[in-house]
């Protein structure tokens, strides 16, 4: 089984990437990030999940700001004001850790050298103060997945060619991008190209235990955003970074390319440049997933809602 350290801003996505990693991996830890919502509701979602699939892994709370400038939005509107559909689950019992999740991100590799996949599915704030804590952290890690970037610049967030999670904090996405050798990067257009189905996800939800039940709930919210932006089936950015993170074979299409944030600009601060014609000369320091088995992606996900 991959043994996964899990960055990550719950959120609705994030959720259900969780409950793929319980499904299909060990979770190692959860260190948590602002991003969706404010690092209270984050880390208190982490922990409500936690006590869902009566999971062991450690919830640590993480940098509340962006390391430079504070974000214009977050993404309320689509999570929900708690970041999870504003249900109003009760405070759950699992307790979060006192250590600061940049220090758990370097104990627990210093602890499991090469063995820990790091799935980066929120702004990448704690990744980078790990990093400029302990710069050799990326030779600890056995592969970093992120979820970020618009690759082509159709991106989702205030800043026309940005992904929300590189557009939240891009110093800190600049800082993780130049100091790993190399990442798998699951971006928001590949996120679109790998919607599922509507019909099949509502049978999944239908016929699933516990975690479905509790994902539906989740979802109403950011479900009725999607409805209303007009985009057709069930987009999960995070899942479909998570499916990578838990089966890099899963991958059908890539490209190796470098990666680089854009930190100024006049329209493009925040956005993932990438060098698709090599004019750069710069060492591909990502492999772009262009695309992934759908079916086996799909069949991920239901399982992890416990829909066989
Ligand atoms: C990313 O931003 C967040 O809103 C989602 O959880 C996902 O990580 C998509 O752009
Ligand atoms: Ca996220």
């Amino acid at each position: 089984k991959p043994q996964l350290l899990i960055d990550t801003d719950p959120g609705v996505d994030d959720a259900l990437a969780i409950l793929m990693a319980h499904a299909h991996a060990d979770i190692a830890g959860l260190s948590i990030a602002a991003g969706n919502v404010g690092l209270e509701h984050t880390v208190r979602n982490a922990r409500t999940l936690m006590d869902l699939v009566g999971g062991a892994a450690p919830v640590f709370g993480g940098c509340p700001t962006p390391l430079v400038r504070a974000p214009e939005e977050d993404a309320a509107f689509v999570h929900g004001m708690d970041g999870f559909g504003d249900v109003g689950f009760p405070e759950p019992k699992v307790t979060a850790s006192d250590e600061q999740a940049a220090l758990a991100l370097l104990r627990l590799t210093r602890e499991r050298p090469g063995e820990l996949t790091l799935v980066a599915l929120a702004p990448l704030t704690n990744v980078a103060l790990a990093l400029r804590l302990d710069p050799s952290l990326p030779q600890r890690v056995k592969r970093l997945v992120v979820m970020g970037g618009a690759v082509t610049g159709h991106g989702n967030t205030g800043k026309i060619p940005a992904e929300f999670n590189i557009g939240f904090d891009p110093e800190a996405a600049h800082v993780v991008f130049e100091a790993f050798p190399h990442f798998d990067l699951v971006d928001w257009e590949a996120t679109l190209r790998h919607a599922l189905d509507e019909t099949e996800f509502d049978g999944w939800l239908a016929a699933g235990d516990h975690r479905a039940a509790f994902f539906g709930q989740v979802f109403r919210t950011a479900r009725s955003f999607n409805a209303k932006s007009k985009r057709r089936g069930i987009i999960a950015a995070d899942a479909l970074a998570m499916a990578v993170a838990i089966d890099p074979s899963i991958v059908t299409r890539s490209e190796e390319r470098h990666a680089a944030v854009e930190l100024d600009g006049r329209l493009t601060r925040g956005a993932t440049i990438v060098d698709w014609a090599g004019r750069l000369g710069h060492r591909a320091n990502a492999r772009i997933v262009l695309e992934v088995d759908q079916a086996r992606f799909a069949a991920m996900v239901r399982r992890a809602l416990g829909a066989a």
